[in-house]
């Protein structure tokens, strides 16, 4: 086994018991979108973006209760594979900054393989494979579907994000109607303009046939 299986491997035990949108499949396509972002952008670094793709979800909060003691445990796994700890504090850099919550605080400046993993997880929030995923977290975590008052939330915070006790489809307005225009590269925003538009259909649809209840 080389380095990236023995890593997708690591990653595949963390997630496969995930079943609110967060599954080993999320990874693989994560994996999927940034080689072809890779294609785009010569000067990233191909195996450092591979490496946070399949691990930028083992320690998120949503996925443990001990956020410290799961990086840890990746820390330590990713000792065995690289002699070089620059390699393992690049991969934490990435995987600390990209996240939608860790930029509501401020927006990170992230150098471009950070760019990539990042508009490559975003782009799996959008879309119809998004519009799946926001319906599978909705379902694991007991949340109503909609309210007619469902609507953009002003002055979003990291607080009130994780907080908001809102319906699934409000996560379309919190966040994911907003993330076309934050990805990083060109390839990224070509992929994401007909996934945003797939998503703006589908709300539109729920709503119009809301009309009649
Ligand atoms: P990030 O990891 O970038 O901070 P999240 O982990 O909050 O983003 O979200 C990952 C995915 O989980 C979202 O794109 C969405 O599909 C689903 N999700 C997260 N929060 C909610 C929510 N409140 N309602 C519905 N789906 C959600
Ligand atoms: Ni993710």
């Amino acid at each position: 086994m080389n380095r990236l299986e023995k890593i997708a491997n690591f990653a595949k035990n963390i997630h496969a018991q995930n079943n609110d949108g967060h599954g080993f499949d999320h990874i693989t396509r994560v994996v999927a979108l940034a080689e072809k972002i890779l294609l785009t952008e010569p000067s990233a670094d191909r195996e450092l973006v591979l490496c946070a793709c399949y691990l930028h979800d083992t320690y998120d909060e949503k996925l443990t209760d001990n956020v410290a003691g799961q990086k840890a445990l990746v820390s330590n796994f990713l000792d065995e594979i690289f002699f070089d700890k620059t390699v393992k504090n690049k991969i934490f850099e990435i995987i600390d900054n990209i996240s939608f919550s860790a930029n509501l605080i401020e927006r990170k400046t992230l150098d471009i393989n950070g760019q990539i993993v990042q508009d490559a997880d975003r782009l799996d929030a959008m879309g119809a494979l998004g519009i799946i995923r926001t319906l599978e977290y909705g379902w694991a975590h007991g949340r109503e579907l909609y309210k007619s008052t469902d609507k953009a939330v002003k002055n979003l915070t990291k607080e009130t994000y994780h907080q908001n006790t809102g319906c699934t489809i409000n996560h379309f307005y919190e966040k994911l109607f907003l993330l076309q225009d934050l990805l990083n590269t060109a390839e990224a925003r070509k992929i994401g303009a007909k996934r945003d538009k797939i998503m703006h259909d589908f709300v539109k649809a729920i709503e119009n046939e809301s009309n009649y209840f």
